[in-house]
């Protein structure tokens, strides 16, 4: 019988009842057909579900790809120039932005976001924290404060109904961040943003391709931010791009990145800097890895989405396992991690840590993704530093203090379970081995507990 065909409470009956096989015989085809051995958890000295690797990353294309990199090379012209520029252009029309301007990487784009906005000393961030480590970094290294918003559990996004109570006299920005490439709700965002004339800054560095109501994240907010950094889903190494709409904005951009030099200057200048300045050009061989790497995007975000949607169809009705869910205005989900909640109470107790070695142990790759960032020492040990002290109060600092408590980002951090971009390249028979996996671990969760 097909289990995607069976419902929850048939599941839960059969699988109560010592039967699972029976009625999940495609699910985990060892269980009907095979000797007990197979049935048999790897953990445990049992045959793993899976032994072949799932595809690895990054892909490239020996002959084009190599071909466009080596022209690079041997031009000798290695740092930004033309390359560079022919990316900019197409990946702001993949976009739909009017500008893009290339970066070395996704940290620096957020910098630069933030300081061409003014965002800076005195001045407060909202941000959810469940991200990055450099989604913050860039508040505190911009000398503003970061202000945590609890986490949305069912999207694993910044929950737009908690923003509002975060907002306080010196709130000037809002940081979403799309995480794991699923949108954050920016309708709510933008509304709340518009009432009190805030600046709103896309972390989109994990989230390429990724839409809202048939707009591309990082289009929406005043500035996208995006990572190109290896493991991401464009990856050339290290590389980053801001995208935006306001000319005046982004030539202000472009000027911070190159020291300071009047937009558009590529002349190695020695005078008439405008504006102070930093230096985060990317370089031409990162642009000619892109070019290459930009021609597959389309066709394996759609992919990614297709394994996605049908491997969560084939896990949602097992108890302890949550998927999670995109909010309505997700018109595409770009899947840089396939996340779930695991809710170890319908395993038997067994904890997340030894469900995820058992997974491991059957050839599925996972992780328990991110610990909650706002706890790490780095936090206070950035409001205790000399700087933050000299520039803000006791009492600023204590509200940024105060604030920094997340209760429900806690709980995420302990159920979340993480499946990397490139195991959703694969085939469906690769999203079936997921889930029977999954599926053995769940009839076999009193032989680890
Ligand atoms: C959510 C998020 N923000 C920012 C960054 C920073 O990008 P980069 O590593 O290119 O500096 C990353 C990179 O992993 C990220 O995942």
């Amino acid at each position: 019988m097909n289990m995607n065909r069976i419902t929850r409470r048939q599941f839960i009956a059969a699988a109560s009842a010592g039967s699972l096989a029976a009625v999940t015989s495609r699910a985990i085809p060892a269980y009907g057909n095979l000797s007990k051995e197979a049935g048999k958890l790897a953990i445990l000295g049992g045959q793993p579900v899976r032994t072949k690797a799932f595809p690895g990353w990054p892909i490239w294309d020996e002959n084009a790809d190599e071909e466009l990199v080596l022209s690079v090379l041997r031009s000798g012209v290695w740092s930004r120039a033309k390359v560079v520029a022919e990316f900019e252009k197409k990946y702001a029309e993949l976009m739909g932005a009017k500008r893009c301007l290339a970066t070395t990487n996704g940290t620096n784009a957020l910098l630069t976001s933030l300081h061409v906005l003014g965002v800076g000393i005195g001045d407060e961030v909202l941000v959810p924290p469940y991200t990055f480590i450099a989604t913050i970094d860039v508040i505190f290294l911009s000398g503003a404060l970061p202000i945590m918003v609890d986490t949305d559990p069912e999207t694993f996004q910044i929950n737009p109904d908690k923003i509002e109570e975060k907002i306080g006299e010196h709130t000037k920005a809002i940081l979403p961040v799309h995480i794991l490439g699923l949108p954050a709700n920016m309708d709510k965002i933008n509304a709340i943003a518009k009432k009190h004339n805030l600046l709103v800054v896309e972390d989109a560095c994990q989230a390429w391709m990724a839409e809202w109501r048939g707009k591309k994240c990082g289009t929406l907010g005043d500035l996208g931010c995006f990572s190109f950094q290896n493991s991401k889903n464009l990856p050339c190494g290290e590389g980053g791009a801001i995208v935006g709409d306001n000319d005046e904005i982004m030539d202000r951009c472009y000027s911070y990145h190159n020291f300071g030099r009047p937009y558009g200057e590529t002349e190695l200048t020695l005078s008439g800097y405008v504006r102070l300045g930093t230096k985060c050009r990317m370089a031409e061989y990162q642009a000619a890895i892109l070019l290459a790497q930009m021609k597959r995007l389309e066709e394996q975000t759609k992919r990614r989405a297709e394994n996605a949607n049908y491997l969560t169809s084939r896990i949602k009705e097992v108890p302890g396992i949550i998927p999670h869910k995109l909010y309505e205005g997700v018109t595409r989900a770009a899947y840089h991690l396939y996340p779930f909640r695991y809710k170890k109470e319908n395993f038997n107790g067994l904890s997340r840590r030894k469900f995820l070695a058992a997974l491991k142990a059957e050839g599925i790759p996972c992780s328990g993704g991110y610990d909650p960032i706002n706890k790490d020492p780095f936090f206070e040990r950035t409001l205790r530093s000399r700087n933050f002290q000299k520039m803000y109060s006791k009492e600023r600092l204590n509200r940024c203090r105060e604030q920094n408590h997340c209760p429900d980002n806690d709980q995420l951090c302990k159920e979340a379970v993480w499946f990397f971009h490139s195991l959703l390249l694969g085939t469906k028979k690769d999203m079936d081995d997921i889930a029977d996996a999954i599926l053995k671990i769940y009839e076999n969760r009193d032989k680890l507990t």
